[in-house]
């Protein structure tokens, strides 16, 4: 049964299409990942559901009530904890994680306890009677985090939960959101780690331009890639212009499926090519053009591949786009075969 059912949503904000007929499903129960590049509708789909904005056209139903028509009722059932930390600097966590079982009329008794249990879970102690001001950023993420879960809702909706926190805390979470999930609630997440979906999402949907792309469970979503992945770096790989030169002579060795050039590492080649076989041609091609190879390896398809595929750029391009450093859209598109 599905917890979450988006259909059809669209918003814009002044002439920006933010989404753009986005439908999702999010089965009670699972934890899901939302993957997608800067810009591409996350948080406005989040926040749509978490009924603190109205979509301009589609349906929001959780928990089989309309948000749109209900939002008092169906914000009981969410806790959403944002992307952006906006924690009050004069009250010390505590104060503030009481204010916010105060919103959700808690009684005192139980807010107490639950408050207690989650500065000892989050490991909060040390500094929660601080005042949230000298918060770090990893501290901020965990209270608001802690917030979040206080009303003990249905729905957990994180944005972006472990952002630029270190190893442990980030573990930290990860544990916590899969109790959590051991428990019954059902997690919504958004993120830009990869890996992070990978380990812990059981579904995951890709949006980019404000509708979905990619569905399904990641594993799923690998296996329908098929194929092997190809790594090869070859010596003269010093700038683009060479290694594309190596990526024209490969492109019509007969298996090979896709190259990309991966400009995060070294402009060596990616390529996807149907079978183990497919490799000794590659090398057979290379030796007679007196290419010498640096280093090959072979491995299964990654959600980077699936977000390649539904993309047509790697997640890596598509950050360094937004930094502003050029458009890689485009040229990615076209250095695919
Ligand atoms: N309040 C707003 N006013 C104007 N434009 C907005 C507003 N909120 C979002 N947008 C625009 O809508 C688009 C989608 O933004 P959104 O925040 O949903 O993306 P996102 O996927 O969460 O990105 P990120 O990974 O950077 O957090 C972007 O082009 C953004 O600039
Ligand atoms: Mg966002």
């Amino acid at each position: 049964m599905s917890l979450v059912e988006l259909k059809n949503l669209k918003k814009e904000f002044g002439t920006i299409a933010a989404l753009n007929d986005l439908s999702l499903d999010i089965p009670e129960g699972s934890l899901y990942g939302l993957l997608g590049p800067n810009g591409a509708g996350k948080t406005t789909t989040l926040r749509i559901l978490s009924t603190l904005i109205e979509p301009d056209a589609g349906s929001v139903m959780i928990a089989g009530l309309d948000a749109i028509k209900h939002p008092r009722e169906v914000r009981k059932q969410i806790g959403y904890v944002a992307q952006e930390v906006s924690i009050d600097k004069i009250l010390t966590g505590k104060e503030l994680l009481h204010f916010q079982g105060d919103l959700y009329h808690i009684n005192s008794e139980l807010r107490d306890k639950r408050i207690a249990e989650l500065i000892k879970r989050l490991d909060m102690s040390e500094w929660i009677d601080r005042r949230a001001g000298t918060y770090s950023g990893g501290m901020k993420r965990r209270l608001d985090l802690a917030c979040g879960l206080l009303h003990q809702p249905k729905l957990l909706v994180l944005d972006e939960p472990t952002v630029g926190l270190d190893i442990e805390s980030r573990s930290t979470i990860w544990q916590l959101l899969e109790e959590l999930r051991f428990q019954g609630t059902t997690i919504l997440l958004s993120s830009h780690y990869l890996e992070e979906v990978e380990s812990l999402a059981d579904q995951m949907a890709i949006i980019d331009n404000g509708r979905v792309i990619a569905e399904g469970a990641p594993e799923y979503l690998k296996q329908q890639l098929g194929g092997d992945r190809v790594t090869l770096r070859v010596r003269e790989f010093s700038n683009e212009l060479e290694s594309g030169k190596v990526k024209d002579l490969l492109a019509n060795v007969e298996g090979v499926r896709q190259i990309v050039v991966n400009r995060a590492q070294g402009f060596s080649l990616n390529l996807v090519v149907d079978n183990e076989l497919v490799i000794q041609r590659l090398q057979t091609h290379l030796n007679k053009a007196e290419i010498p190879i640096f280093a090959i390896s072979q491995s299964r398809p990654s959600l980077d591949d699936v977000y390649l595929q539904a993309t047509g750029r790697t997640l890596m391009d598509a950050e360094l786009a937004l930094v502003g450093k050029r458009d890689k859209k485009q040229e990615s598109k076209s250095s695919m075969r």
